[in-house]
């Protein structure tokens, strides 16, 4: 997918105090990072950062790093948090893919949130539920595997239901209307969401873990 590009976007990035630029340094030192024992989650494919930046406001004792390959999106994250002090929020520009070189088994939870759905076969591989990043998830997982998962991709969401559980996650919830679930799940709209909501577009949801 294309993104709209942010000018300065190398800049703004290098020069925010939330970047974290060198990751692979903090592999199994990040609760000194954070000063603190409290659960770290992270999100991969962060966009503009609203969940994240959001999440961290909502919840000061829990740790959360927003992972995001695009520059001029992380850059548009890094200008959204602009002044703001929030001390249990960080942000890496990187590939997913390597998210094990930059973490050891420290992380709680993953968020996917609206992924691109890489809709033809060639790029099944990119999907962050294809088996091989599940597997990944496996080397940063502290203890239990937890994945939060939304989308508007109805295909992506069955694909995902579909690898998660032939990898032995079970599903705590889902909904196929996040939006009008009666259960009132606790949701942060990101921009797209909001978008889609408007469009009363479904919003597929998954909370599945496995139990290690
Ligand atoms: C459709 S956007 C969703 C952004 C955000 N999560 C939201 O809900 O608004 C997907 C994001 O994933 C990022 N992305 C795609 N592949 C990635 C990868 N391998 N590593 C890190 N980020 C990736 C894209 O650059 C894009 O910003």
């Amino acid at each position: 997918m294309k993104y709209n590009e942010v000018k300065g976007a190398n800049r703004i990035v290098k020069n925010s105090s939330y970047l974290i630029s060198k990751p692979y340094e903090l592999k199994n030192r990040w609760r000194n990072e954070f000063n603190n024992n409290n659960p770290i989650c992270l999100e991969l494919g962060m966009g503009r950062g609203e969940f994240i930046i959001n999440m961290a406001k909502q919840n000061p004792k829990v740790n959360y790093i927003g992972l995001e390959l695009n520059e001029s999106q992380t850059a548009t994250a890094v200008s959204k948090i602009g002044k703001q002090d929030i001390p249990n929020l960080r942000l890496i520009c990187a590939d997913a893919k390597d998210i094990d070189k930059m973490f050891g088994r420290e992380i709680d939870t993953i968020y996917l949130t609206f992924s691109e759905p890489w809709p033809k076969p060639i790029d099944e591989k990119k999907r962050f539920t294809h088996i091989n990043f599940l597997k990944l998830y496996d080397r940063v997982f502290k203890k239990d595997k937890h994945i939060i998962l939304k989308t508007d991709n109805k295909v992506l969401f069955a694909y995902s239901l579909e690898t998660m559980s032939s990898y032995w996650y079970e599903f705590k919830k889902v909904s196929m209307d996040l939006h009008n679930d009666e259960r009132k799940i606790p949701n942060i709209m990101t921009d797209w969401e909001i978008k889609c909501n408007h469009d009363r577009k479904q919003i597929y949801y998954v909370d599945a873990i496995f139990k290690g």
